[in-house]
């Protein structure tokens, strides 16, 4: 039978009719077919029309109310609820479709399950604040002149001495380039390499913002698949061996979380070394890794000279900072010093100095030591609570990936999860090709604690159950 909502209930399967009837009224919603506002039909009216029992739809709509999709004001009705969230892209939308809605909750507190932000709680906010107030009074008493366009040099020189000590990476302050963030280190490579109308490889899945940067700047992206070992060379190799670029994450591949493995690095470097590409490295994660110890950068077995290294504090201190660098290989220094200072000059020379003299007085390392320990064991943690309905198939760099039951689709829980205020993230947006795509929650370590997250665990796992 259709109801006048658009969907139709099956008596034969297995999902029992009221979480029919709330998934229906829910997508409707989501999916703006009934606006916020909007009144829903009584329960004996609703029952009437469906055929089924009053405490159905009764059952139904305490689900929605849980959920905060619909509000109830007693004999006056219910509603469709004011505030509702943003939607999660459906697979089948087109790849060009805007990012706007991949990222959301800007300057708010993280989410329950949130991926790539930091813990909230561990993060040392006393420390920090002397440490800015300290580079704000130094700033305001320098001489009146254009800071260096390449980045504070204390800082940059900061940059090196840890590079060679937690990465592997031996290369001189000069090779160093400070940029607001990932983003604007990828647009300065290439803007500099000129690499308009090239070809790039990207993993697949890989990072959706890396994908979307690069086609914006007018790269064609060739996603190349992913598998235990990371990125497959040889397929890359055979889609477009010509390719001017590869962009890969070799310490912990976004969003899978595997090193790329010593053959497959040598593979990459004697590719970009015979055909003259070159190797990006996202080095997103820094030495942050939980299981074992991180694997070196790539950039550190780089005999080739065509790898560029991007670094970034916005997992390792915060990303209220939108700071990062870039590590060129020395033939491409002058060429990135006429770039920066003509396009693209460091910003924010307060809080790059406050995160050299972090880095300086050894806070950086005992940072990462201590949020090392404490992301291992909210992750034990995590482990455990979802074992029964969806095990955690693999660590996802700060991460867990979830696999779902057969038939789940992640983009239609994490809409519903939105809802209840937890953040979880489809990992099918994270692929390309329709052939590889895949279905399956990420669920962030860094803040799983408080008290929402048992309560949360136990709703989502409930929608999990609803989906499947
Ligand atoms: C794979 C990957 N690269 C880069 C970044 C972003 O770095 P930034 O915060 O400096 O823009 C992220 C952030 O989530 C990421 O997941």
């Amino acid at each position: 039978m259709t109801d006048p909502f658009g969907f139709e209930l099956s008596r034969k399967g297995k999902l029992p009719l009221a979480v029919q009837i709330s998934q229906g009224i829910g997508a409707a919603i989501l999916e703006g077919r009934l606006a916020p506002g909007a009144r829903l039909p009584s329960w004996n009216d609703l029952a009437a029309q469906l055929g089924v029992a009053r405490g159905t739809v009764r059952a139904a709509y305490e689900r929605l109310l849980d959920e905060q999709l619909i509000t109830a004001s007693g004999p006056a009705g219910t509603y469709v609820s004011q505030q509702l969230p943003a939607r999660e892209k459906s697979v089948n939308e087109p790849e060009e479709a805007s990012l706007a809605d991949f990222f959301t909750g800007f300057s708010a507190p993280p989410k329950v399950f949130q991926m790539g932000v930091p813990a909230q709680d561990a993060f040392p906010f006393k420390l920090w604040s002397r440490l800015m107030a300290r580079a704000a009074r130094l700033a305001a008493a320098a001489p009146v002149s254009y800071p260096d366009p390449r980045g504070e040099p204390d800082l940059r020189r900061g940059i090196a001495a840890y590079l060679a000590i937690a990465r592997g990476v031996q290369c001189r302050p000069s090779q160093i380039f400070i940029t607001s963030g990932y983003a604007a280190a990828l647009n300065l490579i290439i803007q500099t390499l000129d690499l308009k109308g090239a070809k790039a490889w990207i993993e697949d899945p890989g990072f959706p913002v890396s994908r979307k940067s690069l086609g914006l700047a007018g790269v064609g992206t060739v996603p190349v698949r992913v598998d235990g070992e990371g990125i497959v060379v040889t397929e890359g190799i055979a889609a477009a061996g010509n390719a001017a670029v590869a962009l890969v994450t070799p310490g912990q591949q976004a969003p899978l979380g595997m090193a790329l493995s010593p053959a497959r690095r040598r593979e990459l470097i004697d590719w970009a070394r015979l055909s003259g590409a070159w190797i990006i490295e996202d080095d997103y994660l820094s030495e942050l890794q939980l299981q074992g110890r991180a694997a070196p950068a790539l950039a550190a077995q780089d005999d080739s000279g065509r790898v560029i290294h991007i670094g970034t504090f916005s997992k390792t201190i915060t990303p209220t900072l939108r700071l990062g660098f870039v590590v060129v290989p020395a033939a491409l220094m002058a060429k990135f010093h006429d770039a920066v200072a003509c396009l693209s000059p460091a910003s924010n020379a307060t809080a790059q100095r406050a995160v050299a003299e972090f880095i300086r007085d050894g806070h950086y390392l005992r940072h990462l030591r201590r949020m090392k320990k404490l992301y291992r064991a909210r992750r034990d943690v995590m482990k455990t609570r979802f074992n029964d309905a969806a095990p955690v198939e693999t660590m996802a760099g700060l991460a867990v990936l979830l696999r779902l039951p057969a038939g789940a689709r992640d983009v239609d829980i994490a809409a519903r999860a939105a809802v209840l205020d937890m953040a979880p993230r489809p990992v099918s947006l994270w692929y390309a090709r329709d052939d590889l795509r895949r279905s399956g929650l990420l669920l962030g370590v860094t803040n799983a604690t408080g008290k929402h997250f048992d309560l949360s665990c136990t709703r989502l796992k409930r929608l999990i159950r609803d989906f499947s």
